[in-house]
This record gives structure tokens, C-alpha cells and sequence, in this order.
């Protein structure tokens, strides 16, 4: 399976570590749009394929940047996609190829708060908690369904920091066992708390 990143990786670390003994799936590429991307670092060091397009030569292509996407994923032949904090929209061309084969995993209990800055949106609604979604990609942006959810409390005086990290503990954990089972061709979802 191929692991979609743009930064450090950390939910792309986590997947790997789980990823031995009877888990059906294998980590064959990490993938970035950003060559410094510590999780490319990593994975090298680890002796896992790597691939990078830089999305800044194409523009507003975004047709042409997911064609040269396709072109380095085609050698690898992924089985699936998983997104870990791939910070570049994918259009609806791009994910109709690989329709029920991409998984996400997004910082906030969908469908509350798609899109970005989901901490400090939660903070300022003044959520008692809040967590993790891990959802199949369709083309709507953090939709498509669910997998897993993770929840955890909201603690006074939380800052979006503060949230973050601990909505990451759980992310480590559930995006791992969502995977196991995806891999195995089991859709039911996974709640954690
Ligand atoms: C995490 O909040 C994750 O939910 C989101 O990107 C952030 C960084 O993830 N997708 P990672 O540490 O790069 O895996």
C-alpha cells in the first residue's frame, strides 16, 4: 500500500510499525508533494520506496499534477492509499481512480469541522470533545464513509496545541487498526470511547 504525506508523518509511521507479522498489508511507497518532508527522511531510512512531485511546478493544474502522481504510484501497482497528512486537495479525477481503494484520516469527529484549523473551531464552539475520523476518500472534501472514530475530552483551558496533541495519541491508535482491517476487506467502523 502506498502512504500519502506532506510533513513529519507521524500517522504514516504509525501504520508502518503496525504493518508486520499477519497484517495483510505492506508499506510498498511513501509518497509527498514536498521533497524536505521529514516522513520522506524517514522512510528512506527505513529502506521503504519514496516518491516526490512538487505541486508547484504545475500551478493551478491540478489534472496535470495528479497525472505525474499516477505515473510514479503506476510501477508500485498499490492496492491501497492511505492519506496521513497529505496537505494537497486531490480533485474528483484523481480520486474516481482510486474510488474505495484511499482512506483519510482527519483531526475532528465528522462531519463536525471539514477542512482545516478543526481544533481552534472546536475550541471557539466550546466542544466538550472532540477527536479523530477515519473515512474512505470520495470526492467531496472529509466526506465519504466512515471507518473509524476516536474521541477525547476537551480539557479547560485547552489550547488548539493542547487538542492536537491529544487527538494525535488516538489517531496513532485508531488509523493503525482501521487499516488492519480495511486491508483484510472489512468496512465496519471502529469507535474508540
Ligand atoms: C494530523 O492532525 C492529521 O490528523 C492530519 O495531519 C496532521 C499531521 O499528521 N491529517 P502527521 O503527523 O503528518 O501524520
Amino acid at each position: 500500500m502506498g502512504i500519502f504525506l506532506s510533513g513529519g508523518g507521524s500517522n504514516m509511521r504509525a501504520l508502518v510499525a503496525d504493518m508486520t507479522g499477519d497484517h495483510p498489508a505492506r508499506p510498498a511507497l511513501v509518497f509527498s508533494n514536498n521533497a524536505d518532508a521529514g516522513g520522506i527522511a524517514w522512510a528512506k531510512g527505513q529502506g521503504i520506496a519514496t516518491a516526490v512531485v512538487d505541486h508547484r511546478p504545475f500551478g493551478n493544474d491540478r489534472p496535470a499534477f495528479e497525472a505525474a502522481i499516477n505515473a510514479v504510484l503506476a510501477p508500485h501497482a498499490l492496492d491501497i492509499i492511505c492519506l496521513a497528512g497529505f496537505m494537497r486537495v486531490l480533485t474528483k479525477g484523481f480520486v474516481s481512480g482510486w474510488q474505495g481503494r484511499m482512506i483519510n484520516i482527519h483531526p475532528s469527529l465528522l462531519p463536525k469541522y471539514r477542512g482545516l484549523n478543526t481544533h481552534t473551531r472546536a475550541l471557539a464552539a466550546g466542544d466538550c470533545e472532540a477527536g479523530c475520523t477515519v473515512h474512505e476518500v470520495t470526492a467531496e472534501l472529509d466526506e465519504g464513509p466512515l471507518l473509524g472514530q476516536a474521541r477525547v475530552p476537551v480539557e479547560a483551558g485547552d489550547t488548539p496545541a493542547d487538542l492536537a496533541a491529544r487527538v494525535l495519541v488516538q489517531e496513532h491508535i485508531l488509523y493503525p487498526m482501521v487499516l488492519r482491517r480495511f486491508a483484510a476487506g472489512d468496512k465496519t467502523p471502529i469507535y474508540l470511547r
